[in-house]
């Protein structure tokens, strides 16, 4: 709790330094890769644009082994150079601990915060049903990003690994630039 809170405050420190704000969060690539079939695998996994104005992500993992009890999330954030470096973030959440209290991590909530209302990831575990992200528009990363924290641009990489019971079965990684 105390590690999460300076980490954050550090961050925020580190973003204010470098004072580039953002103006816009453009997706470039998204995908989903199963590492353990047996236990899941990915119904889809896609970027949208409806129009210039309208984009969005959605994706859905099936889980075969429900109910799930024991989740853990790591989340690298890697910024391009030459190839993707680890950039601030790669921290490991005990999903099941957070979901039970989500104020008592302020770096798990506020990414949760990018995908919570447009998904059924928002309840206390057991997890007994597939796990579904819908129609996640770009405005609302975008208002997520830049209301929040500036940040500097770039090319980024987002990259999610979903363990339970210690075994990372899939990998959600969206690729995204900062302008
Ligand atoms: C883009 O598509 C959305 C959803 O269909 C619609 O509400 C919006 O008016 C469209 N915008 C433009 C500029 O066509
Ligand atoms: C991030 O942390 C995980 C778990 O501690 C580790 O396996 C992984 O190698 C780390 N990634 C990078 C890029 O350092
Ligand atoms: C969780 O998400 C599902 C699907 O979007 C929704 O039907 C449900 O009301 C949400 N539950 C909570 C507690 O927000």
């Amino acid at each position: 709790m105390f590690t999460q809170s300076s980490r954050l405050v550090e961050l925020i420190v580190f973003l204010y330094l470098i004072n580039q704000i953002v103006s816009k969060v453009e997706f470039t690539n998204i995908k989903c890769t199963s590492l353990d079939t047996d236990f899941t695998d990915i119904d889809y996994c896609f970027l949208k644009s409806v129009n210039r104005s309208y984009k969005y992500l959605s994706l859905k993992i099936k889980l075969f082994k429900t109910p799930i009890t024991k989740v853990k999330v790591n989340v690298e954030l890697m910024k391009r150079y030459s190839g993707y470096k680890p950039f601030l973030y790669n921290v490991t959440v005990d999903a099941c601990q957070f979901l039970k209290n989500t104020k008592s991590n302020p770096i798990a909530f506020y990414l949760h915060g990018f995908f919570r209302e447009f998904s059924n990831m928002n309840h206390t575990c057991p997890f007994d049903h597939d796990l579904i992200v819908e129609k996640l528009s770009v405005d609302r990363i975008n208002r997520h990003v830049t209301e929040v924290l500036p940040f500097p641009t770039g090319d980024y990489l987002f990259r999610s690994n979903w363990i339970a019971y210690d075994i990372n079965r899939a990998k959600v990684d969206v690729y995204f630039t900062l302008s």
